[in-house]
């Protein structure tokens, strides 16, 4: 937790972008796994966290803009809680903490809400993802559930949009600290990994990791020798000497700040040289998309620039051909890499992506891309220092799409679908680092950048 001068300010600087109203945000609940006692480890909703503090289950909290006035709903615990849980602190001295004076039970936030509704007063508050916090919010507001998200104000998810995405030194220093457990993740699995092993003992140890130093892993970790598919969870597969294996995996610490890194090993330590060209290209790319992210340009502007270096890469190697310029302006890269180049990090892996992917990744007036690819660009605005966003190229061999885009004919003028039947085998490359925006560019989070080259990856797997 911070200071809580950091709440105090946080919530007076949200309270002052809005005119009027009150403003109510749900905590998140426990949530049962396989019957109601035996629940998923507890995560607290981000957007409270980053205004209250408190990382407790059943809280509630609102902002009245019109008096100032700031209440936390929350039930003390009883004799019984006591029994199992042990002593805990009052909500009040909870809430103090964090600055907030005014305590209520949390019964009390339908009457609350119910009052100012009379009044013809604004209720402003975000889109719900839980379907508890849904029901709740249904039954405060006096609506059906499917018509709650619809009734979110745009006027807060915007305010605090355009404050999350602005890291504070504070967070900069967590996410830094998240970035340093995940580096340990990843080179306890490229130390680690032996052809032989099954692909979940990799995984197993390195959220031992994360387990061990941190609060669990900040997304289900993706380790798969079939890298091509892009989120891949399953890991029964024995690692065999010659693949490519796909990790991507982030740390979550304490504070609930994350990190996200991708590297892309070569089962049994050495890359062969179909597979040293494919991932030069990529790490090229990973590394020029840094050098150029800056404030001033979009990020759409350095996804374009690092698919365009990708696709004169496929065309040095014989898989692309024709007038570079204008197979990007086609969309041929999306065929190679059907996703963005990175998204906003911070308390979220993809940060507030329950507020909107496009309020937290397009400026105004950015309108988003329908191409494969550049249309699942989370992160295309224009950069300011303090954003932190994931820079994450990658080139996968997807048999099915290339077969679809050969069958309808797509691109035959750019694409080499008979030196393409060569790569059906190859899998996927995908490297990701985290960077923040700083004044002059920008920064790798972390004290230290994972192994990347053809040669330090070598180096690291052989120690
Ligand atoms: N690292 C997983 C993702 O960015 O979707
Ligand atoms: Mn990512």
């Amino acid at each position: 937790m911070f200071s809580k001068e950091t709440y105090i300010a946080r919530r007076k600087k949200l309270a002052s972008s809005i005119e009027s109203g009150i403003l109510v945000f749900l905590g998140n609940n426990e949530s049962p796994c396989n019957y109601p006692d035996n629940t998923y480890i507890f995560r607290q909703d981000s957007t409270f966290l980053y205004y209250f503090g408190l990382d407790l289950p059943h809280l509630a909290a609102a902002i009245d803009i019109d008096s100032g006035g700031e209440i936390i709903f929350g039930d003390d615990v009883d004799i019984d809680d006591i029994i199992w849980m042990g002593p805990q602190k009052s909500i009040a001295d909870q809430a103090a903490s964090v600055g907030v004076g005014k305590t209520y039970p949390f019964a009390r936030l339908n009457a609350f809400v119910a009052d100012a509704l009379a009044k013809g007063r604004t209720v402003h508050y975000i889109p719900q993802y839980r379907a508890d916090n849904l029901i709740l919010m249904s039954d405060i507001l006096g609506t059906q559930p499917a018509a709650v998200n619809s009734g979110a104000r745009v006027d807060l998810i915007k305010a605090i949009v355009a404050q999350r995405l602005i890291k504070e030194p504070c967070e900069i220093a967590e996410i830094d600290r998240a970035c340093d457990l995940g580096y340990a993740m990843h080179y306890t699995a490229m130390t680690l990994m032996k052809p032989g092993m099954i692909e979940q003992e990799v995984v197993g140890a390195m959220e031992g990791v994360v387990i061990s130093g941190g609060y669990m892993t900040s997304f289900p970790t993706i380790l798969s020798q079939h890298g091509e598919t892009l989120h891949n969870h399953l890991h029964d597969k024995v690692l065999e000497v010659g693949k490519l294996c796909v990790i991507d995996a982030g740390a979550e610490i304490a504070s609930h700040y994350c990190s996200d890194f991708t590297r892309t090993l070569p089962v049994g330590g050495k890359f062969d040289s179909r597979q040293k060209d494919i991932y030069t290209i990529v790490s090229t790319a990973n590394s020029f998309a840094a050098e150029m992210a800056r404030p001033g340009i979009t990020y759409r502007e350095v996804h374009l620039a690092a698919s365009r270096l990708m696709l004169q890469g496929l065309k040095n190697v014989g898989l692309v051909k024709g007038d570079i310029d204008e197979a990007l302006a086609l969309g041929v890269q999306g065929l190679f890499m059907p996703h963005g180049l990175g998204h906003n990090m911070g308390l979220d892996v993809h940060d507030m992506e329950n507020l909107g992917e496009n309020y937290v990744g397009y400026d105004p007036g950015q309108e988003r891309a329908k191409q494969l690819g550049l249309g699942s660009l989370r992160m295309a605005r224009k950069l300011v220092p303090g954003h932190v966003i994931t820079d994450e190229p990658g080139i996968y061999f997807i048999p099915a799409l290339i077969e679809q885009w050969k069958a309808e004919g797509k691109f035959t003028d750019f694409v080499n679908y008979a030196a393409l039947e060569g790569y059906y085998d190859f899998g996927g490359i995908r490297l990701e680092d985290d960077i923040l925006i700083t004044a002059s560019g920008c920064r790798r989070l972390g004290q230290k950048r994972l192994p990347i080259t053809v040669e330090e990856v070598e180096a690291a797997m052989a120690s």
